[in-house]
């Protein structure tokens, strides 16, 4: 199969979304700082945390949530809509990501927190959502603009996971994410263009060429699972599905009995080392059972020693090979054509 080394990436990737992913460690640094230098003040909300958010920004929330989920001291609920759950209220902190600040549901979400006396955060790079707060006297958390929401990923999550701590829902990760910033760092430099042939990230993206990802893992597997997928989808535009292990053990695994006779599936299944001996036994079992009927099958390891670097490997790991796959297929990740029809066409409305 064709190389994927810089000239074959550059040939597709028009504007240079390689970089953006490769540029993940410094996104978590400053991240870090941008949340600081919004002096945020601690919130008295028992009711813990809302995070409102869509696609490549709401994404961050459901990271941070895998990441803190052992330590959690309450609630952190995700909010993929316009609706909150109906618990919101002047106990609950509401944080709106939105990269474009445009996101009709986030908007939504946004308002609705305001009527229901929710205290209210909002992060994004520009757009209506900041121009909201500024003019409501909420706190902003401004992201650089230019990026691809997506590529903003290293944004999202740290911003979920440091109003995390300010809702006194969990913990403060903030040195276990300066812990992993080098870490991605070296792994940039091993699954890049200028990395091996042979290296993780190009190997995986050959296997999986042609075939139609069934990403599925345990704990912190689950939610990079979820990344993975959303990054097959937007970056190689290629059909791909998440699901969550041990449940996809329960429903899922009878589907797989006849995938064969349907689509060439892989199932890649996304470990979490963390999540004990019994569940490596059951992504083992897993493995076996569906391997019959899958064109390929993978297990990946995540890299590093903490929570928090394993996810950020596991989430660097899926945005280059699915980059690579898009190089693979000839098609240039930078296009979300369907994505903006959608929102014209509900726009016009
Ligand atoms: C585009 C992308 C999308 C957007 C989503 C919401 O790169 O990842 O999933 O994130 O359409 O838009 P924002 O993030 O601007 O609120």
């Amino acid at each position: 199969m064709a190389p994927l080394n810089r000239a074959a990436v550059t040939a597709v990737d028009s504007t240079g979304q390689v970089a953006d992913i490769l540029s993940l460690p410094d996104h978590l640094l400053d991240a870090l700082w941008r949340v600081e230098a919004a002096s945020l003040q601690p919130a008295t909300t028992p009711g813990g945390l809302v995070i409102a958010g869509m696609g490549g920004s709401g994404v961050g929330g459901e990271l941070a949530r895998a990441a803190l989920w052992p330590w959690l001291e309450r609630p952190l609920e995700l909010a993929r809509g316009a609706e909150l759950p109906a618990w919101t209220g002047p106990e609950t902190l509401v944080l709106c990501s939105s990269y474009s600040g445009n996101t009709e549901e986030t908007l939504a979400a946004y308002d609705a927190a305001g009527a229901a006396g929710a205290p209210r955060v909002v992060s994004a790079s520009g757009g209506e959502l900041p121009a909201r707060a500024r003019r409501d006297k909420v706190p902003v958390i401004p992201l650089p603009g230019g990026f691809q929401p997506r590529a903003a990923v290293g944004y999202s999550f740290v911003v979920a996971l440091e109003v995390a701590a300010v809702a006194g829902a969990a913990p403060s990760l903030r040195a276990d994410v300066e812990d992993a910033a080098p870490l991605a760092r070296d792994l940039a430099a091993e699954w890049g263009p200028e990395g091996g042939e042979d290296s993780d990230a190009k190997r995986l993206a050959r296997a999986l060429h042609e075939t139609i990802p069934v990403i599925s893992g345990p704990g912190i597997g689950a939610a990079a699972a979820y990344r993975w997928k959303c990054q097959f989808n937007e970056n190689a535009k290629i059909p791909a599905f998440a699901a969550e292990l041990p449940e996809a053990g329960h429903n899922e695994i009878v589907g797989w009995e006849s995938a064969a006779s349907f689509a060439p599936f892989s199932a890649v299944f996304l470990e979490d080392p963390d999540a004990g001996d019994r569940m490596a036994a059951r992504v083992g079992l897993t493995a076996e059972i569906v391997g019959g009927q899958a064109h390929t099958v993978e297990r990946v390891a995540p890299r590093g020693e903490t929570r928090l670097q394993r996810l950020v490997s596991h989430v660097l790991l899926g945005d280059l090979v699915s980059l690579y796959a898009a190089v693979l297929r000839g098609a240039d990740p930078i296009g979300i054509e369907p994505i903006d029809r959608l929102k014209a066409g509900l726009a016009a409305r």
